[in-house]
């Protein structure tokens, strides 16, 4: 027959195909206040939605009749990854689905790109399998509990440590304030009626391990703004990046670089990779969009140190251009998490598939058969 009429998916992870699918899929399967925790940003959010609009900037001059194969692969702090990928360091993961960063990671690993576990995870360093994990250090007041931290990951095998350091207070995250997150979850009418069309999490929450962070005893529920102010030192210096390079001694990536002067000083410093970012607009609001320093900041300091990007990217398409720029990988936050809120998992996988066939596809068009054939001479940034 001409017609062969299909059985609609039901299944959503199989439905999406874009993240913005998985993003709509993620909202119905969560309470209203985790869906902003992941989704919101700092103040009045425009640094968020600048992120997002620096890549309707972006303008491709492709090359036609190229032919040959395409390849995704590169490498990453010299390690092979299968694309310019690493998955962002993301707090309290296990609120957005109750099987939290072993899952996150268990998909990394199959995709074959890096994972990073934030300090404020819900699973130890030594729990988490994988072939190329990171460690997310906040540095806390203690020191002692820093460096035993750091021991920790080293011992574990983590194969890189990421300093964040656009965080020295919490950024002001309204929605949340509004919505009287805490971390965990406080059982109330709030909550309740909040949680009530998304039974599936609430019995997971009530049924699975208790939500807790890994790395520290928090004390009952609090706002997610008061944990960090408890716990971060805010007089993490440039100093002690020299520091951690001793304490450490393998591969330290800055992450929350957000002038082409501080890229300069992270190279000084000696650390092997920047991650251009303002912490998904989360942090600081009015900051630069990191795609816009991608290039200022690869002529000031590209061939000391590798230069990563994240922050609003969505497509496969935004991948190839912030590489074309001159970034050496882009982190994602908020689209795996979209993946994992969405079916765990196999969401995150689906997430990475979706951006790994988008680059794929982009590249083709671009006449890019490699990663290195990405460069501005096919991106720029229009005015
Ligand atoms: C974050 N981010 C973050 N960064 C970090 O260094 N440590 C952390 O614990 C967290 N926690 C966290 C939680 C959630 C819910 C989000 C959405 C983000 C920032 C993250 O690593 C990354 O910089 C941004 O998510 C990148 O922006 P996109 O991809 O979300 O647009």
């Amino acid at each position: 027959p001409l017609l062969q009429p299909r059985a609609p998916e039901l299944d959503p992870v199989k439905r999406a195909h874009t993240l913005r699918d998985l993003r709509a899929a993620a909202a119905k399967r969560v309470p209203r206040s985790v869906f902003d925790y992941v989704e919101g940003g700092a103040d009045d959010e425009i640094s968020l939605r600048r992120n997002r609009s620096a890549f309707e900037r972006v303008e491709f001059s492709p090359r036609v009749l190229v032919g040959g194969e395409v390849s995704t692969g590169t490498t990453i702090l010299g390690r092979p990854a299968a694309l310019p990928l690493v998955l962002a360091p993301t707090g309290y993961t296990r609120m957005m689905h109750h099987l939290g960063e072993p899952a996150v990671a268990g998909a990394a690993t199959q995709a074959g790109v890096p994972y990073t576990l934030s300090t404020m995870g819900t699973t130890a360093p030594e729990d988490l399998k994988g072939t190329d994990l990171w460690f997310q250090l906040y540095v806390w007041r203690d020191r002692g509990f820093t460096t035993d931290l750091i021991e920790r990951a080293r011992g574990a095998g983590y194969t890189a440590l990421v300093l964040t350091v656009d965080t020295p207070v919490p950024g002001n995250r309204v929605r949340d304030v509004r919505n009287g997150l805490t971390l965990p979850p406080r059982l109330g009418i709030k909550t309740l009626l909040d949680g009530a069309s998304k039974p599936r999490w609430w019995w997971h929450l009530l049924t699975t391990e208790p939500l807790r962070f890994a790395t520290f005893d928090g004390d009952g529920s609090l706002a997610p703004s008061d944990i960090g102010t408890k716990m971060f030192d805010r007089n993490v210096t440039w100093a002690d990046v020299s520091w951690l390079r001793e304490t450490w001694g393998g591969p330290l990536v800055v992450k929350g670089i957000q002038s082409r002067h501080d890229a300069k000083r992270a190279a000084e410093a000696g650390a092997d990779a920047v991650v251009l970012s303002n912490h998904g607009g989360r942090q600081l609001d009015r900051g630069p969009a990191p795609l816009e320093l991608v290039a200022p900041v690869a002529d000031e300091v590209g061939d000391r140190l590798e230069i990563y990007v994240d922050g609003g990217v969505r497509t496969g398409g935004d991948i190839a251009a912030a590489v074309g720029l001159g970034a050496k990988a882009c982190l994602i936050g908020r689209p795996y998490l979209y993946g994992l809120m969405a079916g765990g998992e196999r969401g995150v996988a689906r997430a990475i598939a979706i951006l790994r066939e988008e680059l794929e596809r982009t590249m083709r068009l671009v006449g890019a058969n490699s990663i290195t054939d990405l460069d501005r001479e096919k991106v720029r940034l229009r005015a």
